[in-house]
């Protein structure tokens, strides 16, 4: 997304792939201890088996490993309901640039001795060690989910849906997702997916997971009478079984697979306030007229998340500029983040001042040069190039 593990200049690529053990899982706290290079849905397989899940889950799933997903501090589809992984990490294993191995592997819910070292090297994208292992909290796997897909006429629907949703599926509700109508165009056209509602500007894709299956869907057909009823949403479908919930979720999470069919891709992955979060979109679209092939929205709703996308024929520099910095300007101006949960990467870490004050950086490039004072580890990533 923002190149943070492409090799740009003279790095040596190391691969954790063959680390891919579970060293151990407690199935009374729900605790997974396992190497760095376990993939994602493997692990989730894994601990499925004994009754829990993953607290992340993202469309990469197949091949992602976790070590990567806690070295960028990935969100995903999750995060609403179970938080982020600075908060389901437990312990880490991290070989610093010495070479010395940084045993804080605990498995403990509380711990205040002391600096809690691991943050610094969840979301640090490799620049102060490499995670080699890890401790972390899986919640029990839920009895009964159920996936709801609609269709809203504006995206002031979008939000007041959000609201009642909280209020009447609020301690069910696990993923509440959505895309413009644009995105729908792209995953139809492009992968051939089919759109199981009638055409309207927005989506909604909504997941509960509960323990009773009879409670969650008397939940939701309340719920839904509901936002049927006042309007806020047109038309929609739900399902239970799983071969239908795929195919719900293929929608959302091959958004990014379909704008990669569509040409060349600039990526945007901010936090803005909720109710700002498709101001940008519409902006943006009005601001590059014909000079863009799709400018579309897709994303977090629940977190505050938007994925920003604009795909035109081929690169161009223009392009770029017409784009760049006014995006992250925007976001600035609307005091949001220029990178939520991509990271910063090689491609946005001159923009990380739009974000983060001057004094924050200088903090950070101290904490690079003491954990890393020959600039080994992933280089020329995350922090600005020159001093701030
Ligand atoms: C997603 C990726 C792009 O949410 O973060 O689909
Ligand atoms: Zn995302």
């Amino acid at each position: 997304m923002v190149g943070g593990s492409v090799p740009v200049f003279d790095e040596i690529i190391l691969s954790t792939s063959l680390m891919n053990q579970v060293i151990s899982f407690d199935p009374v706290a729900g605790i997974l201890v396992c190497q760095a290079g376990c993939i994602l849905e493997q692990l989730n397989q894994y601990v499925e088996e004994r009754d829990f899940i993953m607290p992340l889950d993202l469309g990469a799933k197949g091949s992602c490993h976790i070590g990567g997903n806690v070295a960028t501090n990935a969100g995903g589809l999750r995060l609403l309901r179970y938080g982020s992984l600075r908060g389901t990490v437990l312990g880490l294993e991290v070989v610093l640039a010495d070479g010395l191995v940084l045993d804080c592997l605990t498995s403990l819910r509380k711990d205040n001795t002391g600096y809690d070292l691991k943050q610094l090297f969840i979301g640090s994208e490799g620049t102060l060690g490499i995670i080699t292992a890890i401790s972390i909290l899986c919640p029990q796997k839920p009895k009964a989910v159920n996936l709801a897909f609609l269709g809203c006429p504006g995206f002031s629907e979008v939000l007041k849906t959000f609201t009642t949703c909280k209020g009447m599926l609020g301690e069910i509700l696990s993923a509440y997702e959505f895309m413009d109508n644009r995105c729908m165009q792209l995953v139809e056209n492009h992968l051939r997916l089919s759109n199981p509602v009638t055409e309207n500007p927005f989506y909604v894709l909504i997941e509960t997971s509960g323990s009773n299956a009879g409670h969650d869907e008397e939940k939701l057909n309340n719920f839904l009478e509901r936002v049927m009823g006042s309007g806020l949403v047109t038309d929609g479908t739900v399902a239970t079984d799983n071969m239908k919930m795929k195919m719900l979720w293929a929608l959302r999470e091959r958004i990014t697979e379909a704008l990669s069919c569509d040409g060349y891709v600039y990526k945007y992955d901010i936090s803005l306030p909720v109710e700002k979060l498709y101001d940008i979109v519409l902006d943006m679209r009005s601001r590059l007229g014909q000079s863009a092939k799709s400018v579309v929205g897709y994303g977090h709703v629940g977190d505050g998340n938007l994925h920003l996308n604009v795909t035109a024929k081929s690169y161009s520099s223009s392009l770029l500029k017409a784009i760049e910095p006014y995006v992250y300007e925007w976001t600035a101006r609307h005091h949001g983040s220029v990178s939520a949960e991509h990271g910063l990467g090689f491609k946005k870490k001159d923009f990380i001042g739009y974000s983060k004050p001057r004094e924050a950086i200088l903090l950070m490039q101290q904490f690079k040069g003491m954990l890393d004072p020959k600039g080994i580890l992933n280089p020329y990533k995350t922090l600005p190039s020159s001093s701030c």
